[in-house]
């Protein structure tokens, strides 16, 4: 099971305001980055850690460095740049990539149109960003562009994932765990999330 669902109650909450027609942009930014920022710290709740030693103001103790130079963060353009400034918040000096898809509005296949990332990130831990798992064509894009890279370790941060598109990654990628904050009922036939939040990259850019 690679998927790993963080519907605790703040995140419940903060994602029914997301869903909300009436949710205006402002309030939709500062949320998905909110939510994106939860997310994080659920993926990296295991991580590897370095000790060093650090001095309290009574004696020395044990410290422990989470490295930012270990991780990569991906967002897919447009709408996984929504995800970016909350998770910066937090690894104000990790170093990003940025994949450009848009799914083409009849076949929904993605179409890639940038792709630029740091030198070199094949041993690094890659956490693409989306806030939409939809029929998860755009994350298995960039998925398959970063294993030709050399990529072992990728995570998906998502803010809302689709049964299908879950089950395409786990289908093709069991290894790449899914974080994600409430798992909808299904996609309708535009291939859009139901319930859903609509279309995350013009509610997040106010493009409609
Ligand atoms: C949206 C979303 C994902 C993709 C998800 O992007 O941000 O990237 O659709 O759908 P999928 O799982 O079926 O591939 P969109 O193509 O609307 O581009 P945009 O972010 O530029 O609006
Ligand atoms: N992309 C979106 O922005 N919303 C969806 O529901 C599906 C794909």
């Amino acid at each position: 099971m690679s998927l790993n669902l963080i519907d605790t109650s703040p995140v419940r909450h903060k994602i029914s305001i997301l869903r909300d027609v009436r949710t205006n942009t402002k309030e939709f930014r500062e949320l998905a980055g909110e939510l994106a920022q939860i997310l994080c710290y659920e993926a990296l709740r295991d991580a590897p850690l370095k000790r060093y030693e650090v001095t309290s103001p009574i004696c020395a103790a044990d410290g422990y460095l989470l490295d930012e130079n270990d991780y990569v963060f991906l967002p897919i353009l447009r709408a996984g740049l929504g995800l970016v400034d909350g998770l910066l918040k937090f690894m104000p000096n990790a170093r990003l990539g940025h994949i450009g898809l848009y799914r083409d509005e009849t076949t929904l296949k993605p179409v890639k149109y940038y792709y630029k990332t740091p030198a070199d990130i094949s041993n690094k831990h890659v956490f693409i960003l989306d806030p939409m798992l939809a029929t998860a064509g755009s994350a298995l894009a960039a998925i398959e562009i970063l294993r030709e890279q050399g990529v072992q370790q990728l995570s998906m941060i998502c803010l809302f994932a689709a049964p299908e598109g879950v089950r395409k990654l786990e289908e093709n990628y069991p290894d790449v765990t899914i974080y994600a904050a409430s798992l909808d009922e299904r996609l309708n036939e535009n291939g859009y999330i139901v319930p859903g939040c609509g279309d995350a990259g013009d509610r997040l850019w106010g493009t409609k």
